[in-house]
């Protein structure tokens, strides 16, 4: 295969914009700065934010929408054995299988021009395994645990064939993914990247107290966790540890972000979370911006950025922002999200699911505004040295070329 006119096709699971979709995004628009000669172009299930970047990025998007089935369909991502969710979760596989040839026939001719196909998501990856042509290189992008969703995984294990090559997001899921696929497949690790210059000390703030409904915030030390509302990123955890605070009245706390994704039951609803902020009386102290476009106008506009999975985290888009961006980030210390600091040099971790920990090492970091900034400035530059979009197009540059 030769390095000129590649035509990449990249397919996501979703449209909205998590970490899988800005990390796909970065990539993109950094593999047509490295290769302007080849065409890359998005596929997604639905209309969403990340088609509307990929507009104005002028990124050719398509839209091939899911069969309903498959577009609820989705495994919540928290390790359980737990037969009856098992056993849900392999009816409605049920219902998917019925939908998905028509699926597989429509997106077999959409890929028909294309010389690489670059699946992000769990079920992109089986249904770009399923409609690959033999012509076609076909890169699953694997961000999440294999082992935490049993019916991918099984899906995975025996489509594995048809990837010419696995891509993971850290080495925990690499290790993950090699259990799940076995190890005769190539494979690697390739970080995710950042947009350095978006995330940069310059630029817009937000005012987060009038978007959250509080009262103005300019005398407090700012604390954020910015996540999905997925189960699993310890919203619970982190309104606890903002309860537990020595310098409680000190601190002004954020929850940045939404419930993006549309898959049933994973998913705190605002209302909830409100809820458990009010039975704390807290409602002064932690207030709820929902989503916000401006991911690095938000890091801008606080002090500490929180990481607070309660799972193990594959990577942690959030951390890597929060480091780009020269907060002070304080991470659960588990999964690929710790392999993306130097704990005590670029970053402070606590125990996942530790409220104790994390509301010691908030305070650790509430009274010292020096370790504070300097901690973010440790962050800065090493987020410049791993989060880098033209190391991570590069590193696909030689995947897609195998
Ligand atoms: C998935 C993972 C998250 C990671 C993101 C980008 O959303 O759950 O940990 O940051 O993909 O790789």
């Amino acid at each position: 295969m030769s390095g000129a006119h590649q035509r990449i096709v990249c397919l996501t699971t979703s449209a909205a914009l998590g970490g899988a979709e800005t990390s796909l995004l970065t990539l993109i628009r950094a593999v047509r700065r490295l290769e302007p000669g080849w065409d890359v172009s998005l596929i997604a299930p639905a209309e969403g934010a990340l088609l509307e970047q990929c507009g104005q990025s002028g990124i050719a998007a398509a839209v091939l929408p899911y069969p309903p089935a498959l577009r609820g369909f989705g495994e919540t991502g928290v390790r359980s054995s737990a037969r009856s969710s098992r056993l849900t979760s392999l009816g409605r596989g049920a219902g998917v299988a019925l939908t998905l040839p028509r699926y597989v026939m429509a997106l077999r001719r959409a890929l028909r021009h294309a010389t690489v196909v670059h699946s992000n998501g769990l079920k992109a990856h089986v249904t770009a395994a399923l409609a690959r042509s033999r012509r076609v290189r076909l890169v699953w992008h694997v961000h999440d645990y294999l082992q935490a969703r049993p019916l991918s995984a099984s899906l995975m294990r025996r489509l594995a064939h048809r990837a010419d090559a696995i891509v993971a997001n850290s080495d925990s899921v690499l290790a993950d993914v090699a259990q799940v696929v076995g190890l005769d497949r190539p494979s690697c690790r390739i970080y995710n990247a950042v947009d350095l210059a978006a995330f940069g000390r310059a630029g817009a703030r937000l005012n987060l107290a009038s978007l959250a409904g509080l009262a103005d915030d300019s005398r407090f030390v700012r604390i954020a966790l910015v996540a999905t509302f997925a189960r699993w990123k310890g919203h619970e955890v982190f309104i606890d540890a903002v309860a537990r605070l020595r310098a409680r009245e000190r601190v002004r706390a954020y929850i940045v972000g939404g419930p993006v994704y549309e898959t049933a039951g994973s998913q705190w609803t605002i209302g909830e979370l409100r809820q458990h902020v009010a039975a704390r009386g807290m409602s002064e102290t932690i207030g709820f911006t929902g989503h916000l476009d401006d991911v690095p106008a938000a890091m801008r506009s606080i002090d500490i950025l929180v990481h607070a999975s309660t799972a193990p985290e594959p990577f942690g888009m959030a951390v890597a922002e929060g480091m780009a961006a020269g907060r002070a980030v304080v991470a659960a210390r588990a999964g690929g999200a710790r392999e993306l600091f130097t704990e005590g040099a670029t970053a402070l971790a606590h125990r996942p699911g530790d409220a104790a920990e994390l509301a010691a090492k908030l305070d650790q970091l509430v009274a010292d505004p020096g370790g504070r900034a300097a901690l973010g400035a440790r962050a800065r530059l090493a987020a410049a040295e791993r989060f880098d979009p033209v190391r991570m197009a590069s590193e696909f540059r030689k995947v897609y070329l195998g």
